[in-house]
Order: C-alpha cells, then structure tokens, then sequence
C-alpha cells in the first residue's frame, strides 16, 4: 500500500487506519462546517431585526405564552410554516425569522399532530378560542385535541410577569420602563384562558 503515499510521504492511509486521527478530523471537519453555516447568521440583518410591526408581546400575551410552553402544546403544534406551496395554501405566508426574534425561545417546531399555529391570530374569534380550549369536541367533534378545563378557573400569576420582562429585556426584548412598571396590573384577576387566547390571536398577525 505504501505506493499510495505522496511525494510527501503522507498517506490517507495514515487517517483511514487510525481511529484517533479519524475521530479527531472528522470533529475538525464537523466543527468548521457547523461555524460556516451558522455564524453567518448572527450578522444577517434578515434573521436578528424584527419585520415590520412587531411588537413585544404585552404582558398579558407573554403570561399566555408561558401557558402554552407549560401546558405543552409545543408536543402537538408547531409554529412554522414552511416555503413549500402545500403549506402556504393552508396557513398563509411562509414563517421569517424576523417573526421571532422576541420569542425565548422559539416554538417553531416540527411535531404537528394538530395544525400549525405560526398564523392562527386573528382566524378565529375570542369565543371559538374560549370554547375550543375548554373542550375542542363542542367545536370539532373528531377531535383529539385535550380539554383544558382549568384555564378558564385559575387566575394568572401578575406578580411574577415584572421580573419575566426584566429577564426578557437583558436578551434585547425592548421592554420599557413603564412596560414593567405596570406588568403586574395589567394582567391582575385575568383568568389564563384570557391570557393564553390573548397570545393565540396575536400570532402571525404581523406577516399576511
Ligand atoms: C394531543 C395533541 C394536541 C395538544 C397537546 C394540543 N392540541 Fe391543539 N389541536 C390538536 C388537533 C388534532 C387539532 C385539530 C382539531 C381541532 O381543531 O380541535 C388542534 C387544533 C387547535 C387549534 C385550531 C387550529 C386551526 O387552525 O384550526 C388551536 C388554536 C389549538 N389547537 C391550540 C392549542 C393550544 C393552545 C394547546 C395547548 C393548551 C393545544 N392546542 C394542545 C392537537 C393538540
């Protein structure tokens, strides 16, 4: 095999017989490739400024937000409407990453055992939400949606939504002053069903 070695005297062989070397440049290789493909991305104005529109979400809609993440509704909807002409017939626009650069995290996702859910605000009214989310059967009989019963009972926690848009502020939600300031009366004696329809109708809303 030796008549394979360069004029250098380095062969592939050296590599291919190697598990240590193997190992080592396959990560090398791996590595730089990941670097070249994302690091791009940070500095791309289309994937870190905000479209046209967007708002933070208010504090009444994020405190809907962190019901969605808790109830898990992730597992079953994705938000993200991929370029393809299936999807956009079904849900509208194509998802942008300028969507979601207030969401930490994203709910992008993938799992869709129910519909996508990236343009969902503004589809249905505040009623159809209210009595989908208590029993999705009273609305789409074959269903298999669970019921969330509860949210329409438990009040939603105001006081902790003040240091929730501190946290939100230090990773460039542009929060002001006065939006944390008045954070807790806003969603006070708000049930979560309110809060979590509030976030449902705002999704999407922006890119039509
Ligand atoms: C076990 C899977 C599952 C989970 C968990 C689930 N859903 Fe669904 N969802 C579905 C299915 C299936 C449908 C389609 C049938 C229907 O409309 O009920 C649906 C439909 C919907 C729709 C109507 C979408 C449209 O465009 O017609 C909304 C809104 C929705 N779900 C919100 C939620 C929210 C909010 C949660 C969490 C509180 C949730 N879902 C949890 C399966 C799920």
């Amino acid at each position: 095999m030796s008549n394979h070695d360069t004029k250098s005297g380095f062969s592939h062989e050296k590599i291919e017989t190697s598990n240590f070397l193997m190992i080592v440049l396959i990560l090398v290789t791996v590595a730089f490739g990941g670097l070249v493909e994302i690091v791009p991305l940070f500095f791309q104005k289309s994937t870190t400024e905000p479209i046209a529109g967007l708002q933070p979400y208010t504090s009444l809609q994020l405190a809907g937000r962190d019901i969605y993440t808790r109830e898990g509704c992730y597992n079953c909807h994705s938000q993200m409407i991929r370029p393809f002409r299936a999807e956009t017939l079904r849900y509208g626009h194509y998802s942008v990453a300028g969507e979601s650069v207030y969401d930490h995290p994203f709910q992008w996702g993938s799992k869709r055992t129910g519909p996508d859910l990236a343009r969902v605000g503004g589809k249905y009214s505040d009623e159809w939400q209210r009595i989908h989310l208590i029993n999705p059967r009273d609305l789409v009989p074959e269903s298999i949606m669970p019921a969330y019963p509860w949210l329409e009972k438990d009040l939603v926690d105001a006081e902790v939504m003040p240091a929730h848009m501190k946290a939100l502020r230090t990773v460039g939600v542009p929060y002001t002053d006065a939006d944390i300031a008045g954070a807790t009366e806003a969603v006070k004696g708000k049930t979560e069903l309110e809060a979590l329809i509030a976030y449902l109708q705002v999704l999407g809303i922006h890119l039509k």
